[in-house]
C-alpha cells in the first residue's frame, strides 16, 4: 500500500484508544493479579514497574517510530526502512507470536462470555468462594462448552477486524475503555473496605524483597512485555497507521500510564477481597474468575454489577485480539497482495486450531504435556517469557543500531517539529540497557 492511501487513525484520541485497546486486556485484570499473587506480591509489582519504565516505553517508542516510518505491516515495515538486512524475520516471529497468543487468549476470552452468561442467569448470588472456585473448574473442564464461547467470541473479534481498522477498532475502543476504568475503581473501594481487605493491600504494596528469584524476574518481564503488547510487531502495525502529526512520545506516555493503572487497581479489586473472602491470591489462573464473582455476590445490586463488568472485560479482550489479528491480516494481505476478507476468515480459523489445544488443556488435555507444560501453558509461557522478549530485544538493536539515528530522531520528533529532551537517554536505553537487561534476565532463567 503506498503512503498516500494508507489508511489512518482519524485523530490522536483514536490513536491513543487503539493502542491502549491493544493493551489493556486479559493481561491487566486476568494475568497480572495471577501472577502478582504467585510470585509473591509487592516485590513482583516493583520489578513490573521497572521494567515497564526502562524497557517497556522506549520499546513501545521504537515500536511505533519503525512503524510509521516503514509505512507498512510487522514484516514490511523491517524490510522497507533496511531492506537487505534479515531484521525483517523479527516480524515473522512477531505473526507466530500473535497466532500463540490468541490461542490461549481467545479461550479466557471466551470465558468472560460464559461469565457474562452466569451473571444475567445470577448464578453467582448466594455463593461462596469455595463453590465459585468448583463452578469455575467444572466450566473450564468441559469438553466442549468453554470452546464454543471462544468461537463465538473469535468470529465476533473477526467480524470488527472485517470492517477495517477505521470503522471496528476506533469505534469499540473510545466509549468502552473509561467505563471498565470506573467499574475497577468501584470494585477496588468495595474490596479495600471488606472485613480484613487491608491484609491485601499490605500484600499488595509492602515488598518482601527475598521473594525475588530469577524466575519472578523472567515473569515480570514477560508480563510487561505482554500487557503492553511489545516484542511482537503489534505496536508496528498500529503505528504504521498512525499519522504523521501524532506525538509518539505522548501517545507512549499515556498508553503506558493507562495500562499500568489498570494493571495496579485491578489488584487493587482483587487482593483485599481474596484476603478477606479466603481465597488463596497463589491460586492461578482462575483467581479473577473466582475472587470477583465472591464480591458481586455480595454487594448490593451485585447482578447488574457482575453482568457490566463481564462485558467490560470481554470488549477489553476483545480489542487486544483484534489488534492480535491486525498483525497477522495486515501482513498476509500486504506481502501477499491479497483481499482481507478471506485472510481474515482464514486466519481466524487457523487460530482456533490453537484455542482448541488450549481449551482442552483445562480438560481431556489436561494431561498431555510438552516440556512439562499444558498446551495452554506451553503458548503462554513460549510468548511471554521466550519469543516476546527476544522480539524485544531485536527490536530495540534494530533501533538503536540498524535503523539511522537520524531517520529514528525525525520520526520522533516528526521531522524537526517537537524538541526531544530526552532523545539522548531514549538512545542510551535503546542501545544499551533494553538488549542487555533483556539478555541477562533470559540467560538466567
Ligand atoms: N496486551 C494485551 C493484554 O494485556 C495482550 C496482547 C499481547 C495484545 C500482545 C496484543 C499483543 O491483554
Amino acid at each position: 500500500m503506498s503512503k498516500e492511501n494508507r489508511i489512518n487513525f482519524s485523530s490522536k484520541m483514536a490513536v491513543v484508544a487503539a493502542a491502549a485497546g491493544s493493551a489493556v486486556g486479559l493481561g491487566n485484570i486476568w494475568r497480572f493479579p495471577y501472577e502478582l499473587g504467585q510470585y509473591g506480591g509487592a516485590a513482583f509489582l516493583v520489578l513490573y514497574i521497572l521494567f515497564v519504565i526502562l524497557l517497556g516505553i522506549p520499546i513501545m517508542l521504537s515500536e511505533f517510530a519503525i512503524g510509521r516510518s516503514g509505512q507498512s505491516d510487522a514484516v514490511g515495515s523491517f524490510r522497507k526502512i533496511d531492506p537487505r538486512g534479515k531484521w525483517w524475520l523479527i516480524g515473522v516471529m512477531g505473526v507466530i507470536s500473535a497466532f500463540l497468543i490468541m490461542g490461549f487468549y481467545s479461550v479466557v476470552s471466551g470465558w468472560t462470555f460464559e461469565y457474562i452468561y452466569q451473571a444475567l442467569t445470577n448464578q453467582f448470588a448466594g455463593k461462596d468462594s469455595a463453590s465459585l472456585a468448583a463452578g469455575f473448574t467444572e466450566f473450564s473442564s468441559h469438553p466442549y462448552r468453554p470452546l464454543l464461547w471462544a468461537v463465538l467470541f473469535m468470529a465476533i473479534s473477526a467480524g470488527i477486524v472485517l470492517l477495517g481498522v477505521k470503522e471496528g477498532i476506533e469505534k469499540s475502543t473510545k466509549f468502552l475503555m473509561p467505563l471498565l476504568f470506573i467499574i475497577i475503581i468501584a470494585l477496588g473501594i468495595r474490596s479495600v473496605t471488606l472485613p480484613g481487605g487491608i491484609e491485601g493491600l499490605t500484600f499488595l504494596f509492602h515488598p518482601d524483597f527475598s521473594k525475588i528469584n530469577s524466575s519472578v524476574i523472567l515473569s515480570a518481564m514477560g508480563q510487561a512485555f505482554f500487557s503492553l503488547s511489545l516484542g511482537m510487531g503489534c505496536m508496528i502495525t498500529y503505528g504504521s497507521y498512525v499519522n504523521k502529526k501524532n506525538k509518539l512520545t505522548h501517545t507512549v506516555a499515556e498508553v503506558t500510564v493507562l495500562d499500568t493503572l489498570v494493571a495496579v487497581l485491578a489488584a487493587v479489586a482483587i487482593f483485599p477481597a481474596a484476603f478477606s473472602l479466603g481465597v488463596n491470591p497463589g491460586q492461578g489462573p482462575e483467581l479473577v474468575f473466582i475472587t470477583l464473582p465472591s464480591v458481586f455476590a455480595q454487594l448490593p445490586g451485585g447482578q447488574f454489577w457482575a453482568v457490566l463488568f463481564f462485558i467490560l472485560l470481554s470488549v477489553a479482550a476483545m480489542t487486544s485480539i483484534i489488534s492480535l489479528l491486525e498483525v497477522v491480516v495486515a501482513y498476509v494481505t500486504e506481502e501477499f497482495k491479497l483481499k482481507r476478507e478471506p485472510v481474515t476468515v482464514a486466519v481466524t480459523l487457523a487460530v482456533l486450531v490453537f484455542s482448541v489445544m488450549s481449551s482442552l488443556s483445562f480438560g481431556v488435555w489436561k494431561d498431555v504435556t510438552i516440556f512439562g507444560l499444558t498446551f495452554f501453558d506451553l503458548f503462554d509461557n513460549a510468548t511471554s517469557k521466550v519469543l516476546m522478549p527476544l522480539g524485544g530485544l531485536l527490536i530495540s538493536l534494530f533501533a538503536g543500531w540498524v535503523m539511522p539515528v537520524e531517520t529514528l530522531r525525525r520520526e520522533i520528533s516528526n521531522a524537526g517539529e517537537l524538541k526531544l529532551k530526552l532523545f539522548n537517554v531514549y538512545l542510551f536505553l535503546i542501545r544499551y540497557i533494553a538488549p542487555l537487561g533483556i539478555l541477562l534476565v533470559m540467560l538466567n532463567f
